[in-house]
């Protein structure tokens, strides 16, 4: 296909070259973006009295029904464009004749493309970002249904103290709320339109950015023409903030693994999210929290790589600037593809409640709660927690868990000792004392459920 910038060179390259520069392959998915902008800049053209009426009708009309065309297939992108900005302009040209050739006046392929990517970014931001909240609902849902589930919280991986299922649940639920918010903070600062910063220097025609702004639904416009031409840090930033998302549901599928294998039995995944081994029958694999968990890296390298593309990039556009699409697309593909197993497969987990309460009593994880009885009758915490540790240390030697020991061991270690300890020390009543602020008392539970819920509302 002829280039748009055939004239000074004949148009034709080295065919590898022409398949190497084109963008086509990946950036026809901005056929939407690159039309909606299209219609917007005709219509201001038209205002501006840049083009006629007329011609402002017959572009914008046209370009309605290639939209429409191309969203029903009944018009296909041509791959032998070099990108979606030439594809779109030739095939107008070839629908509406010579007029077509007046759509690019007062704009360039430079201030075109980071527009569609702009406008891309924002649908994808919103898309996203209801799925993180619908995430939130369901871990949210699953944190009430099993506020009064006790189990072990760990640290170092070894049990630490008792906690609520619900709770644990929760922190994710707090996590995924607060990347939907970064989300929300990158697309206001995204927000403002680079169309009309031309080529780089801005233009000689009496273009109205703002009215452009406005139709395309912008919160102002890029103040500098050459920033405007030559940002992608939204994009950068947007990487970063699907990496976070990443990262949470990796954390996430790490314990999911963790919790339905046969060695802590705490949860069970549905059938549905779950596959067989090819040769073990007994198995059930937790394959999509697995697979959540291996396509955090590739997030993480679609960071990578468009940090380390505009590293030393002297300004305005260079064509180094076309690898910011399918480092993007893939994230925005991965986290989207992520979050459609993800809601289900929590929606429809079970907890196995008796498991995770058997463990918690095992684990001497009531030990700190020992150590504050003493505290409270008086000892410095610092020596009891010695003392309890003496006691933990002889309690393992026997094979006792510190409920089992009779009130008379507990008076040779202290005095201080007396019939109430095993109120303090049962794991149930551990998990209830825990009414500090955001605590994992059932109580504080239902606090942050409410917390979430009422933010939800808000969102
Ligand atoms: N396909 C190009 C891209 O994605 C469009 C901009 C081309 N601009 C240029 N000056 N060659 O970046």
């Amino acid at each position: 296909m002829s280039k748009l910038w055939a004239g000074r060179a004949d148009g034709t390259i080295n065919e590898a070259a022409e398949a190497f520069n084109a963008s086509i392959t990946f950036d026809k998915r901005l056929f939407r973006e690159d039309i909606t902008g299209s219609i917007a800049h005709a219509s201001m053209l038209g205002k501006q009295g840049i083009i006629s009426k007329e011609e402002t009708n017959t572009l914008i009309v046209a370009l309605g029904e290639m939209l429409s065309d191309l969203e029903s297939g009944a018009l296909a992108v041509d791959e032998s464009a070099e990108d979606i900005h030439s594809f779109v302009e030739e095939a107008l040209v070839k629908k509406v004749g010579a007029v077509g050739k007046k759509l690019h006046t007062a704009r360039s392929r430079n201030d075109q493309v980071a527009l569609d990517m702009k406008l891309f970014a924002r649908k994808a931001v919103d898309e996203i970002k209801g799925k993180i909240l619908s995430l939130v609902a369901a871990l949210t849902d699953k944190a009430e249904e099993y506020k009064g589930a006790v189990m072990s919280g760990y640290t170092h991986l070894q049990r630490a103290q008792p906690i609520t299922f619900g709770q644990h649940l929760l922190a994710y639920a707090f996590m995924f709320l607060r990347d939907a918010s970064r989300l929300s903070d990158a697309r206001a600062r995204l927000n403002t339109s680079p169309i009309g910063a031309a080529a780089l220097a801005g233009t000689t025609y009496p273009t109205d950015r703002f009215y452009e702004a406005e139709l395309l639904a912008f919160d102002g416009v890029a103040e500098n023409s050459i920033d405007a031409v030559s940002d992608r840090d939204h994009v950068v930033e947007l990487l970063a903030d699907l990496s976070l998302v990443m990262t949470h549901l990796s954390r996430l599928s790490e314990e999911l693994v963790l919790w339905s294998s046969f060695e802590f039995k705490y949860i069970e995944l549905s059938d549905d999210f779950t596959t067989g081994s090819s040769i073990m029958p007994q198995k059930k694999n937790p394959d999509m929290a697995e697979l959540a968990r291996g396509k955090t890296g590739r997030v993480y390298g679609d960071l990578i790589t468009m940090l380390t593309v505009l590293k030393g990039l002297p300004l305005a556009y260079n064509k180094d600037m076309q690898e910011d699409k399918e480092c993007f697309f893939d994230a925005v593909d991965t986290v989207n593809a992520c979050l459609d197993v993800y809601i289900p497969m929590i929606s429809s987990m079970k907890a196995n409640v008796e498991n995770m309460l058997s463990a918690a009593k095992e684990g001497y994880i009531n030990a700190t709660d020992l150590a504050d009885y003493l505290t409270k009758k008086g000892l410095p915490f610092r020596e009891a927690y010695k003392l309890v540790g003496e006691i933990v240390r002889d309690a393992i030697g026997k094979k006792l868990s510190l409920e089992d020991i009779p009130l008379a061991e507990y008076r040779k270690y202290s005095d201080l000792f007396d019939e109430d300890l095993y109120e303090d020390i049962a794991i149930v009543n551990c998990v209830n004392k825990r009414t500090s602020y955001g605590g994992t008392a059932v109580a504080s539970v239902e606090k942050q459920i409410s917390i979430i819920r009422e933010k939800l509302g808000g969102v």
